[in-house]
């Protein structure tokens, strides 16, 4: 299908997550395809601010499916997010004859492309990718699933040690706003107990149930996740080992580790799912929308609304969690 839509970009910006480089070529080939001019910008918004464009085709995208990271490279531009780099931005894509951008990344880039599609009436589409998982408008986002299978890998490991010396564990995992990467892996770990940011953390509760534990387990592992209000985990570890005697704890921060990684099927599905539909929408004239997965389907939701952190947290995952502890 010959389409007027003649030169599409793609962009990766934010932190980068696992199935970001099959959501590229995905866009590429989805492109090609439909006999579209496509190219890449490096290094996000910043690398859009530079002028840096790479011609992309069916085979600048071979054999990256199965790869971590963002061949695109990918940044957090402050310049972008002044009234000048918004202009900027938009003569280097008129230069570059670009009248299509699909921007892959979450709530900050979902945010600039807004502020760039509304200032100057540009096509952008975005496609979800972040561990965090907290966009409105989707279900997964793209790199969530490898992420919380790579702290359920790296919590089994510690859980090893955590039994061998009768040790209390808490663990830190990503997550800027969200808890979600620690609430899911969490159940997948047996934790002992979930803290994140959507729920109230009470410190003496907590001091509480290590104390009047149920029956004697030789290890204890306690989720926390970065947001996490009442502090990091070491803040935690300390608040509640002044409070409780008897445990031998530890402090583990995952960190990076969370981001890199080749992707599961499952991101790898969505990605190249969520490439597809991207560019579909920008043949189908659609501007400043997410794609996004809900109950299986494709749907759009404005970027405005994508990045408003109001997800519903499912609480009676929560409660299970406190059954299954015991
Ligand atoms: O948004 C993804 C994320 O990994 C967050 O969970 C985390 O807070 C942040 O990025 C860390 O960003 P950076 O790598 O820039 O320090």
């Amino acid at each position: 299908m010959k389409t007027n839509v003649f030169k599409i970009a793609v962009l990766t910006s934010g932190g980068d997550a696992p199935g970001m480089n099959a959501a590229i070529r995905s866009v590429v080939r989805t492109a090609v395809s439909l006999e579209l001019d496509v190219v890449g910008i490096m290094h996000g918004y910043e690398g859009l601010l530079n002028g840096e464009f790479v011609k992309l085709t069916a085979s600048s995208v071979a054999n990256i499916i199965q790869r971590g990271g963002t061949i695109l490279k990918t940044s957090r531009s402050e310049r972008f997010k002044t009234e000048e780099g918004l202009d900027l931005a938009y003569e280097q894509l008129l230069k570059e004859g670009v009248n299509g951008l699909i921007t892959i990344g979450g709530d900050g880039t979902f945010r600039g492309a807004d502020q760039l599609a509304k200032r100057h009436k540009f096509q952008i589409i975005g496609v979800p990718g972040t561990i965090d998982n907290d966009m409105v408008g989707t279900d997964v986002t793209i790199g969530y699933d490898t992420a919380i299978n790579t702290v359920m890998e790296a919590v089994d490991k510690i859980r090893d040690t955590a039994e061998s010396h009768d040790r209390l564990f808490f663990v830190e995992t990503m997550g800027r706003d969200a808890g979600l990467i620690a609430l899911r892996s969490g159940i997948a770990i047996g934790a002992e107990a979930i803290l994140m940011p959507e729920t109230h953390t009470d410190i003496n509760g907590l001091v509480e149930k290590l104390k009047n534990a149920k029956r004697k387990k030789s290890s204890k592992i306690i989720l926390v996740a970065e947001g996490e209000k009442a502090g990091g985990a070491f803040e935690i570890a300390k608040k509640v080992t002044e409070k409780v005697s008897g445990y031998d704890a530890r402090v583990t921060v995952l960190g990076h580790i969370q981001r890199g990684g080749s992707p599961s099927c499952m991101d790898r599905v969505n990605a190249s799912r969520l490439g597809y539909e991207a560019v579909h929408a920008i043949v189908k004239r659609q501007h400043g929308v997410m794609v996004g997965i809900v109950n299986k389907e494709i749907v759009y939701t404005p970027f405005e609304r994508a990045t408003k952190h109001i997800q519903k947290l499912n609480v009676d995952l929560l409660s299970m969690l406190e059954v299954l502890s015991l």
